[in-house]
């Protein structure tokens, strides 16, 4: 049984966004998939409900309810809570992957700092049976967040596995219990392209990037622009000034 965690503490960054969308890749490859459910709120759950029928299954594991991670299933996806994490040591069982999605804002890199410095702490950055990714998310043209998102992933030395835009595409998508996966191909193109890395990366499925391209109908070639490099501090202002926020203590 091959387990992927998307994981961070951090609420909203995109992990029930990327849980879902893995879910549908495993199955659409024709595995047996669960989707686990760590988070209370059960976002991934509601998702797989409002699934249209005639998709390809995909079972449903509540953990949040305390179900256990068991059954014939050769991929299980974990959606996790933005809580602590180290309550689900079963997780980090031999041959996981970790999936930690960033956005690029002052408040989410210290989020993400926060984390790898408990990862690191608790050997699990060592471990040889876990391997840990970071996907760059809701990365728009114009932020100027985006150069420093990417040197905080390259200063911390996690590999940076794919860059995903910011686009309507996934609101419109899993409002329908849908993924990019599940649309029209043409229409979602400069999307599918960026998720090719990722879907490489799970290593659900040992084929050649233009089989993927086959197999997901992609084409074009779409890099999310950055522009000059701000300083970390000048980002946090700026973010808090914007989003009216009070300053986070940590
Ligand atoms: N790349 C993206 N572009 C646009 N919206 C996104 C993107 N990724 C996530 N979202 C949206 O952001 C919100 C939070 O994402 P979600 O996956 O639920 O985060 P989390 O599970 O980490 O709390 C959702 O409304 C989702 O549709
Ligand atoms: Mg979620």
């Amino acid at each position: 049984m091959k387990h992927v965690v998307v994981l961070n503490p951090k609420g909203g960054c995109g992990k029930t966004t990327i849980a879902t969308h893995l879910a549908v890749y495993a199955s659409t490859l024709g595995l047996r998939v669960a989707l686990a459910d760590h988070d209370e709120q059960a976002s991934s759950h509601d998702w797989l409900k409002s699934r249209p029928r005639r998709c390809a299954e995909i079972a449903a594991i509540a953990a949040y309810d305390g179900a256990a991670i068991e059954g014939d299933f050769e991929v299980v996806i974990h959606d996790m809570p933005a809580t602590a994490i180290f309550d689900h040591a079963s997780i980090a069982e031999a041959s996981s992957k970790i999936i930690i999605p960033i956005m690029p804002s002052p408040i989410d890199l210290k989020a993400a700092m926060r984390l790898w410095m408990k990862l690191s702490n608790s050997g699990w950055l060592d471990d040889p049976n876990i391997e840990i990714g970071v996907v760059a998310n809701r990365i728009k043209n114009n932020s100027k967040y985006v150069q420093t998102l990417n040197a905080f992933i390259e200063k911390i030395g996690l590999p940076h596995i794919t860059t995903l835009r910011d686009t309507q595409n996934y609101i419109r998508s899993l409002d329908a219990g849908l993924t990019l996966f599940d649309m029209p191909p043409n229409r979602v193109a400069d999307d599918l392209i960026q998720w090719q890395p990722l879907m490489e990366w799970t290593g659900f499925f040992d084929i050649e990037d233009d089989e993927l391209l086959e197999l997901f109908g992609a084409q074009g070639d779409v890099q999310p622009g950055a522009d000059q490099m701000v300083s970390y501090e000048d980002m946090q202002a700026e973010q808090l000034a914007e989003e009216g926020l009070g300053f986070e203590q940590y």
